[in-house]
């Protein structure tokens, strides 16, 4: 890999808006794809703006500088053109749903993946995919809220962990390095990190507590910490997740219940993604969060009744045809 290091970002929701336009602006070649022809035309006329929450000036990239290409000519124009990097940043359920055939004609191809989803089972579903590529898992904590399709707010800056998924040396591969250099000069915060199983089991418990409970009580995440009987929820549920993972041999840091609260704190005025799915009538990411958990504690034959009874709520919001 010589020169500029491009990227194309598959779905340009929150985040993909967010590290496409930093990116943007920071120097990187960045082909953004979109699912609607419509978010590609409004991006190309009127540009992006991304604010801040804290007040500070917009910054604002004139349609011009955007690269911006309506998905379903993907299968086509990708294998002619690729980049160095492929980005996901699509929810789980369209990158269940769209990727098997979208990635289809990239089977053989050595390409490099970065996937920024919660939760758990796309990793083996895109293994399987794309055996021949190198997969990288990536967890964040950026705070983005997409307000239009052309406008996004960076609701806080968090931190983005990524690892090479199968084992080996994420820290002193140079190909990760290279992009995690391309993040930091972009202005995110960025770990190469050797653990990527411990980091996603990490994180698939934090979403697991936060995220369904906020969508149910349609709550910012530092509400959660006002009031004892919420508290007391999101500890068993907590609890639960420990319990699966101690069953399953997964190993978790006693820290974590510590670092649960402390995401709330720090995210305190932010609406998790799934209360957003839930305001915005789409389609959350419970099952690949809390269903992921629930799935675990089946095989290892323990109880996960709490992680069930919030699946019900959730999806329970959501009125779907007989
Ligand atoms: O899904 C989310 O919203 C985020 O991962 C987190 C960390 C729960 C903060 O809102």
């Amino acid at each position: 890999m010589t020169g500029a290091v491009k990227i194309d970002i598959i779905g340009a929701g929150s985040l993909g808006l967010l590290l496409a336009g930093k990116l943007i602006c920071s120097g990187t070649s960045i082909r953004l794809w979109c699912r609607s022809d419509e978010q590609c035309a409004a991006l190309s006329e009127t540009g992006l703006t991304i604010s801040h929450i804290d007040g500070r000036q917009p910054i604002i990239i004139p349609g011009s500088e955007i690269e911006a290409v309506p998905i379903r000519e993907f299968s086509q124009r990708y294998p002619e053109t690729p980049g160095d990097w492929l980005v996901l940043t699509v929810k789980q359920g369209v990158l269940h749903r769209i990727l098997p055939e979208l990635l289809g004609p990239l089977r053989e191809t050595n390409l490099n993946l970065l996937c920024l989803q919660n939760g758990w089972g796309h990793m083996e579903l895109l293994q399987k995919l794309l055996p021949a590529a190198s997969l990288y898992a990536a967890v964040t904590t950026e705070g983005a809220k997409r307000e239009s399709p052309v406008r996004v707010v960076h609701a806080g800056g968090g931190q983005t962990s990524i690892g090479l998924w199968g084992g080996g040396e994420t820290v002193r591969n140079n190909v990760a390095v290279r992009l995690a250099d391309t993040l930091i000069s972009a202005g995110f915060s960025v770990l190469l990190s050797n653990e990527v199983n411990t980091m996603i089991f990490r994180k698939l418990v934090i979403n697991a507590v936060i995220n369904p409970l906020t969508a149910i009580w349609r709550i910012p995440n530092g509400e959660l910490l006002c009031t004892d009987l919420r508290v007391r929820m999101m500890r068993e549920l907590y609890e639960e997740a420990a319990a699966v993972y101690d069953a399953c041999g997964i190993s978790h840091e006693d820290s974590l219940w510590d670092d649960i609260l402390e995401v709330c704190r720090a995210t305190s005025g932010n609406h998790s993604s799934m209360l957003a799915d839930v305001l915005s009538s789409r389609e959350t990411e419970i099952r690949w969060i809390n269903g992921s958990l629930v799935a675990m504690a089946e095989r290892a034959g323990v109880d996960a009744a709490a992680h069930r009874w919030v699946i019900r709520m959730v999806e329970g919001m959501f009125v779907k045809e007989r």
